[in-house]
């Protein structure tokens, strides 16, 4: 019964002891302790919080439950970046070949999609073949070869948090800096990387809408990064409309193939992706400013050398390439209907939570844990916040495999849009850097 007491412990707020959260967090992930309890345990961190001692040893606990990659026998610093979590958030699948085309090393351990927000792996599967189930030996021994591999924590890497994550999504215990803080930096110690830029939403479809409590949450998570000798800095950047136009596994992946392709694409886009990966170049020291990786970065979007090495992780992780080649190529939904604009306007606001919630309903997110995924289904927006739009113009097209799920949504998102007279105010993308020294805005920061 001494779980109970410790779930009673935390109910009356109490903070527990290393050996509590160690022998609580090993033997659930050993099966000896049942889902409904480690719920319970979560849902009074949820409640109670955790201090920082409490959440440094949770970290430890859960990178200490499975294996690490080790790259202390080579002379670069690894680097990675990691999202709290957003709408249309499709930005890892850029910044990783990205970075790796600029001489960056990238060993990327990602999640699932949670909640609202959509999530990497879902994302990378829905290419024909994508193996995300990478042993510590071989996220290793691709990163050496060709500078990046895409990977989720599996039996070995980590399985704690992906016990925990799975959990957490279906229990309402999501929004809990702690347990945010624990699941992203085990991942990152566990994988090996010195340094790690942290994309911080803030808005309607992040995680925590205010900016005081995802102020706080990078912070810490700074702080717990740094404990673990990973030199964190984290940008707190705007989520309340998609980023992109796209929601919805592959149509994310298409629209991140088309971009890097064409080496253009939607601007939010663009300027996340030379800001996150300029960043990561840095503080892995391949540049010695944020200034000089921004033209580096540039060029290789414009190169297409960002995407050959995305076709070069595709292959190597065994996906369809041919898919990624020709795009016409992947299957279309079964079902796909366009929505017009109901008036003539500007678009004030397109509500980034809501989207992601119909995405999921129409089958892009679980609801369950064992939820089988539509990885066709989403949303594709014509316009964005601040475009100008003529009634009858097409606003968004959606897609799904399952009519009546479509049906079902169909009448909901026009209530996604706000529309206004005149354009809204413009509100930057990039709202703060946090670094281990303190705060600083976006334009101090590049030129430090
Ligand atoms: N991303 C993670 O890896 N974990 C969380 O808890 C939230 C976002």
């Amino acid at each position: 019964m001494r779980q109970v007491k410790i779930i009673e412990k935390k109910q009356r707020g109490a903070p527990l002891t290393s050996d509590e959260i160690r022998s609580f967090i090993e033997q659930y992930v050993e099966g000896k302790i049942p889902d409904y309890q480690m719920s319970a345990l979560l849902m009074a961190i949820y409640f109670q919080g955790m201090n920082i001692d409490e959440t440094v040893c949770l970290t430890r606990v859960m990178l200490d439950s499975g294996a690490r990659v080790d790259f202390s026998d080579i002379p670069n610093k690894c680097v990675d970046k990691h999202s709290t979590g957003g709408v249309g958030d499709k930005l890892s699948l850029i910044v990783a070949p990205t970075v790796a085309s600029c001489g960056g090393m990238v060993p990327m351990i990602s999640g699932r999609g949670l909640g609202h927000t959509g999530g990497t792996l879902d994302k990378l599967e829905s290419i024909p073949g994508f193996n995300v189930n990478l042993s510590p030996e071989q996220i290793k021994n691709q990163t050496l070869s060709i500078g990046v591999a895409l990977a989720g924590q599996d039996a070995e890497l980590v399985p704690a948090d992906k016990k925990i994550y799975s959990l957490r999504d279906v229990t309402a215990t999501v929004r809990s800096l702690p347990l945010v803080a624990s699941s992203i930096i085990s991942k990152k110690a566990a994988e090996g990387v010195e340094a790690l830029v942290l994309d911080v939403k803030i808005g309607e479809g992040a995680i925590f809408k205010d900016e005081e409590t995802t102020e706080s949450l990078a912070k810490l998570l700074v702080r717990v990064g740094e404990e673990f000798g990973i030199e964190t800095v984290a940008l707190l950047t705007d989520m309340n409309q998609p980023l992109g136009y796209a929601v919805g596994n592959w149509l994310e992946v298409k629209e991140c193939v088309e971009l890097m392709n064409d080496g253009d694409g939607a601007q939010d886009l663009l300027e996340l992706n030379r800001a996150l990966s300029a960043t990561m170049l840095k503080i892995c020291q391949v540049f010695p400013t944020v200034a000089e990786g921004m033209d580096e970065v540039d060029q290789v979007i414009a190169n297409g050398n960002s995407y050959r090495k995305f076709l070069e992780i595709v292959k190597a992780q065994s996906g369809d390439t041919s898919v990624i080649e020709n795009l016409d190529l992947y299957p279309k939904s079964s079902n796909n209907r366009e929505l017009l604009s109901p008036v003539s306007g500007y678009i004030s606001d397109i509500n980034a939570r809501m989207c992601g919630e119909l995405c999921m309903e129409l089958g892009a997110g679980r609801k369950k844990i064992d939820d089988e995924l539509d990885y066709g289904a989403g949303v594709l927006l014509f316009k964005k916040k601040g475009d100008n739009i003529e009634k009858g113009e097409p606003l968004l097209m959606l897609s799904a495999e399952s009519k009546s799920k479509l049906e079902s949504m169909w009448e909901n998102i026009i209530n996604i849009y706000r529309f206004d007279n005149s354009p809204p105010d413009e509100s930057p993308l990039i709202r703060k850097v946090v670094h281990s020294r303190g705060e600083t805005d976006w334009d101090d920061f590049i030129k430090s």
